[in-house]
């Protein structure tokens, strides 16, 4: 990856959309002290004050088609949950499809977006915020949001993780674009899954059903066996998957 540095941005997700529109090149990527409008999933908001989190997003120009950019996300959640590891020793866990969540909370979040031309990808921006030094959170995120300084009491160098997500990616995108999905990938990703074979509810636009988490295939789908025994197939997208204790 080649990073550019800013101190201030709106979202670094529009950063490298405006340079990818200017025809920058695959492995651009933006790492931004602080947000003024960062964006999350969902159209929610994303907070990400000065210095203490990882507000980064970069470009990729992969020549598949549209339908498989949802499984890049995932590929860079793993390349996450290893930089966090590698960097800190803390090992979180990953609430599907995308969340990785440390004690319970959420300590990283991803936001892709593509761009398609004629039914291709012409690009797909990745952007990944992780709460790094974060001190205090707004008391309508306190239950369900975390840092890594809050879980483990000390301060972290942000650029240690940046430089080991930036191997983890290289290492997981490779096997992805070998495959052209997540069969290399899924057994590892499945071992680190929050509710792993527990009961998880299943909520979306048409109300909610629960059913027991299978784990993903090799297209990033959760499969969940529901009371008769029946294997749904769930579609990241409009969906949340909890289990059924709370946020995770
Ligand atoms: C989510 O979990 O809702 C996704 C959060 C994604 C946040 C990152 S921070 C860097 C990049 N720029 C943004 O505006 N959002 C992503």
């Amino acid at each position: 990856m080649k990073i550019h540095f800013y101190d201030e941005v709106d979202s670094t997700n529009n950063v490298i959309k405006q340079m990818a529109n200017e025809g920058a090149a695959d492995g651009t990527a933006v790492v931004a002290e602080i947000q003024t409008a960062g964006r999350g999933r969902l159209g929610r908001e994303w907070i990400s004050p000065r210095k203490s989190g990882i507000w980064m997003s970069f470009l990729l120009r992969p020549d598949v088609e549209p339908w498989s950019a949802s499984m890049i996300t995932i590929v860079a959640a793993m390349a996450a949950k290893d930089a966090i590891a590698e960097a800190t020793g803390a090992e979180c866990l990953i609430k599907w499809p995308n969340d990785l969540v440390l004690n319970g909370k959420k300590i990283c979040g991803i936001l892709t977006e593509m761009k398609t031309e004629a039914g291709r990808v012409d690009y797909v921006v990745v952007g990944i915020g992780i709460n790094v030094n974060i001190t205090a959170f707004p008391k309508e995120l306190k239950n369900t949001a975390t840092s890594l300084m809050l879980e483990l009491g000390r301060e972290i160098d942000r650029s240690e993780i940046i430089e080991a997500f930036d191997k983890a990616f290289a290492r997981y995108y490779e096997q992805f674009l070998q495959t052209g999905d997540l069969s290399l990938i899924k057994d590892e990703y499945n071992n680190y899954l929050a509710n792993m074979n527990n009961k998880v509810k299943i909520l979306d636009t048409n109300g909610e059903c629960t059913g027991v988490s299978k784990g993903i295939n090799e297209r990033g789908e959760l499969l969940v066996e529901d009371e008769a025994g029946q294997l749904l197939v769930v579609r990241s997208g409009e969906v949340s998957v909890r289990g059924i204790y709370g946020y995770v």
